[in-house]
């Protein structure tokens, strides 16, 4: 069945995979942007993929855009805040947080509910959750539960207590689909990319912050391959799924790992939490801002998935991050490489 989608956040990393696929599938693609210009050479020789400029936070002009549309993704997500919001409970107030992780969430539920579209699918992360030690995850977790109850599954369990924004209209067929992956890697990936940027300008001793934290990183096109199955799969209906890769792994051996891909050598010295939250503080202060102390609350949580939800309910073998990562890490960009091909069989085409 061919759908009529909008992506919001569908010009980021996740996105871009995401938007690839369902065109591939003969899906009809809107991204929704800030800003078509910077997107539109990678983005528009897609088939079937529409990028419009839109502010998603007005609700007049999202509703203008997801009109006519059956599915709706969410994606757009910040790991740092420009304007902070408060740090103690109810979370991240007036902040970005709040606004992209609680306030668009609420927002697109609504104008799906109110347009009658059937389907919405939420990008949230693992250890999300409305009482984490992070505004992030505090935010996500926040973002997710309105999600849920917003699917016409939770139209019965009541108002949450952080919900004070404006009513909400859920209940009304929306059939809704959460995902919480760990880190994600692939192809254009902010993770191992940066870790290889950032080893490529360190001389000698790189200090790590949260050396033992864990991860269990996933790989994009996984995560896609779960988006795209749950779109018409009615056992996902007013589910959270975990998504996650073969193997834990420390923050350090991540880093080692990416050394290896490089070949660099430098010296890893793992911090305590007091030099590593001092270090945040100077880092979070500069442009780009590697590291804030948010960052280092959401590594004080393990992010490890509790379930085998990629297996068991998508039957996806995850990949491991050994068979994916030096693919792109030292070779320039393989999707590059397949955006050009596409290009020149459309020139051909055309
Ligand atoms: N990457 C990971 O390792 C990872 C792990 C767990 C969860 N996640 C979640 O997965 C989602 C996608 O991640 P990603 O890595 O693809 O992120 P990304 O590359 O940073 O892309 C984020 C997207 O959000 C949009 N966006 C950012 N700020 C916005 C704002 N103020 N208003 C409107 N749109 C805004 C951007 O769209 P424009 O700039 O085009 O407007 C961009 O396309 C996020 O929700 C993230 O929290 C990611």
């Amino acid at each position: 069945m061919t759908h009529h989608i909008a992506i919001l956040g569908g010009s980021g990393f996740v996105g871009r995979h995401l938007a690839e696929r369902l065109c591939q599938q003969g899906h009809q693609v809107r991204i929704l942007t800030r800003n078509r210009e910077r997107n539109r050479e990678e983005l528009l020789i897609l088939p079937g993929l529409e990028l419009v400029q839109a502010n998603v936070l007005d609700p007049i002009e999202l509703e203008a855009q997801l009109q006519g549309r059956d599915v709706v993704i969410n994606l757009v997500g910040i790991l740092h805040e420009r304007r902070r919001g408060r740090n103690d409970l109810p979370p991240a107030r007036h902040g970005d947080f709040e606004k992209i992780h609680i306030e668009l969430p609420r927002l697109v539920a609504n104008t799906c509910a109110r347009l009658g579209i059937p389907r919405l699918l939420h990008m949230s992360a693992l250890g999300a959750n409305p009482i984490a030690p992070s505004a992030y995850l505090r935010s996500k977790g926040i973002g997710e539960e309105i999600i849920r109850q917003a699917g016409e599954n939770s139209a019965a369990l009541g108002h949450f207590t952080y919900l004070n924004g404006p009513k909400l209209l859920w209940g009304r067929g929306l059939k809704v689909t959460s995902f919480r992956p760990s880190v994600i890697f692939g192809d254009g990936d902010s993770f191992f990319n940066r870790f290889a940027q950032l080893l490529r300008s360190v001389p000698f001793v790189v200090p790590l912050a949260k050396a033992d934290a864990k991860l269990q990183p996933v790989w994009v096109e996984d995560v896609v391959s779960a988006f795209v199955q749950a779109m018409d799969d009615e056992k996902t209906y007013g589910k959270s799924f975990e998504l996650c890769g073969p193997k834990v792994y420390t923050l350090a051996e991540l880093l080692r790992f990416t050394q290896q891909q490089i070949g660099k050598h430098q010296v890893i010295l793992p911090l305590c939490d007091l030099v590593a939250t001092v270090q945040a503080a100077i880092l979070e202060k500069l442009p780009g801002k590697i590291l804030t102390r948010d960052n280092l609350l959401s590594l004080s949580v393990d992010n490890v998935c509790q379930r085998d939800d990629l297996r068991k309910v998508f039957g996806i073998e995850p990949s491991s991050l050994e068979s994916i990562v030096p693919s792109y890490l030292n070779q320039g960009s393989s999707r590059a490489g397949r955006l050009a091909e596409v290009r020149k069989r459309r020139g051909e085409a055309a």
